[in-house]
């Protein structure tokens, strides 16, 4: 009895190591200060975010309702592409942000 009530107390660590096994890598979440100001510091010499005008690339305000630019739609994966492999006259900056400032900068991007 007693070794039966320590096997099962031996339980929820096994399943917490099964868990942490789990390939589906969760994304890091976005945090929108942050993003911010990754924002500032990367898109911004290209991109007015409070504004639709064209600076180098289009002004990204109204995103949050639901369109890019483009008119295409704005979703998370569609702006994590974006970033990663810019459309064609964007550079593609996939290896200059962590993938913890893409999350916080789409996240931002998101509430413009
Ligand atoms: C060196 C300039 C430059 C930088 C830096 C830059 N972009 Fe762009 N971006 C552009 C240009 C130019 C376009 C328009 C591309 C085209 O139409 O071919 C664009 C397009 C976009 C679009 C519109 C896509 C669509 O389908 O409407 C989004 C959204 C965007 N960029 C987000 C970002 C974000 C977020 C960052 C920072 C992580 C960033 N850009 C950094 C130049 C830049």
């Amino acid at each position: 009895m007693k070794r039966a009530l320590t096997a099962l107390a031996l339980v929820p660590f096994f399943l917490t190591f099964a868990a942490a096994d789990d390939p589906p890598a969760k994304r890091p979440t976005g945090d929108i200060t942050r993003g911010k100001i990754v924002f500032e510091n990367i898109c911004g010499e290209c991109h007015e975010a409070y504004s639709r005008e064209e600076k180098v690339g289009p002004g990204l305000q109204g995103i949050k309702n639901g369109q890019l630019p483009t008119g295409r739609k704005a979703t998370h994966d569609r702006l994590l592409d974006i970033v990663n492999d810019g459309p064609a006259e964007m550079p593609k900056l996939k290896d200059r942000l962590t993938e913890q400032e893409k999350e916080d900068v789409i996240a931002f991007v998101l509430t413009l």
